[in-house]
């Protein structure tokens, strides 16, 4: 076994080793939440911390980015492990690569870079300076001395510069330049990538030898998003006012497809900016009735779409505000049918300079937001 977290199988051989030295549960804190936000101290429930620690799961290590106070966002955690194992095969690392990890965390993905490639060879950059220090004792503890730094890694660490490789482990909606300028040519970058609407993907960029990376999407990886990239919270209540006007139609588009479908939705995502979604069911889900919302906080537009199983292909639709979120959500759908339903891995990413591409097939098929019409 190469881990009591997963099966042999699911690690590729280079990495099996590290895998057996270092074993996650040593960097799981005592204190965690499980999947419903409820506390789960170590001292007090063993059992089911231990459960937590050892599932192909993720594990929520921080609230509220520590403070005690907010609603319970999720701002740190250990990754789901085969998720780990998909982002370090992407990785593509080779022995004496230089690695910047952005996310550091618990310290557990720090700990298998230097495993398999040294500690000399591993800088690890954690926003947060008290979950930086303790991941330092942590990393120590396990016998490594990678460089780990209290910082943002939207920046880098440009003291370590240049990098064969650069790992992000929080998603981004931006690919920050600084990554690409601190990584050698030829070199890979790994980082989860959403949009409002959908998180998120796996993405894996090249470096080319002109200041710019490319690449394409594949993999089914949300995560949490790097600090500055964070969308607003998408609370109903706080959106959708009693006093709003709206404008009320009937569609025969049903959520399954563009909501649920993780390739429409991720493209629908790609075409339509700054939309947050939320299904509030009535009661027990297996009810079927629901209500889908679209939010825009920035612009204070929603839509909402109502489901239930008397309505067939008739689905009442309000739209409040400047932009018909719902309208550019059919849209969008309605040209990914068109493109004759592209999955998500035939997405691609440019990164320059001056910003960052998405594009279908290749960069000669750039993507543009989606007007509703
Ligand atoms: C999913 S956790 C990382 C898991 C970690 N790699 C591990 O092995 O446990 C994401 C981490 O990214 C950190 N983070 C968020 N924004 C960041 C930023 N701008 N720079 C560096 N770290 C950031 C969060 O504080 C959080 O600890």
């Amino acid at each position: 076994m190469a881990t009591p977290l997963l099966e042999p199988h699911q690690v590729p051989p280079a990495w099996s080793e590290a895998f057996e030295r270092v074993p996650r549960v040593a960097f799981i804190p005592d204190q965690v939440w499980d999947g419903q936000r409820r506390p789960v101290d170590r001292a007090t429930n063993p059992a089911r911390w231990a459960e937590l620690a050892n599932a192909d799961a993720p594990v929520i290590t921080q609230l509220d980015d520590g403070t005690g106070s907010g609603d319970g966002y999720v701002s740190s955690s250990a990754s789901k492990p085969s998720i780990v194992v998909m982002m370090l095969d992407a990785l593509n690392a080779e022995e004496g690569h230089r690695v910047l990890e952005v996310g550091t965390g618990t310290g557990w993905n720090a700990s298998l870079l230097c495993a398999r490639l040294g500690e000399e060879n591993v800088t690890t950059i954690e926003v947060d300076p008290d979950l930086a220090e303790t991941a330092r004792e942590r990393i120590a503890a396990a016998g490594f001395h990678p460089q780990v730094v209290a910082g943002d890694g939207m920046a880098g660490w440009p003291e370590g510069a240049p990098y064969d490789r650069v790992i992000s482990t929080a998603a981004v909606q931006q690919v920050p330049h600084t990554w690409v300028a601190q990584a050698q040519p030829g070199g890979r970058i790994v980082t989860p990538w959403g949009t409002a609407f959908h998180n998120g993907t796996l993405l894996r960029l090249d470096v080319g030898p002109d200041g710019s990376a490319q690449g394409r999407f594949g993999g089914d990886a949300g995560f949490m998003w790097v600090r500055a990239q964070r969308t607003p919270h998408g609370a109903v209540e706080d959106r959708v006012l009693p006093g709003h006007d709206f404008v009320e139609s009937v569609t025969d588009l049903h959520p399954y497809e563009p909501v649920a479908d993780f390739d429409a939705s991720f493209a629908v995502g790609l075409r339509v900016p700054r939309m947050l979604s939320t299904v509030v069911h009535d009661g027990e889900v297996s009810d079927g009735r629901f209500t889908v919302y679209l939010m825009d906080p920035e612009s204070g537009s929603w839509a909402s779409w109502r489901i239930t199983p008397e309505t067939v292909r008739e689905y009442r639709v309000r739209q409040h505000g400047p932009r018909s979120l719902f309208d550019e959500l059919a849209a969008a759908y309605a040209w990914w049918l068109k493109a004759g339903r592209p999955e998500h891995d035939r997405f691609g990413l440019t990164v320059t300079a001056e910003g960052q591409q998405v594009w279908l097939d290749n960069p000669d098929r750039p993507l543009t937001h989606a007007a509703p019409g």
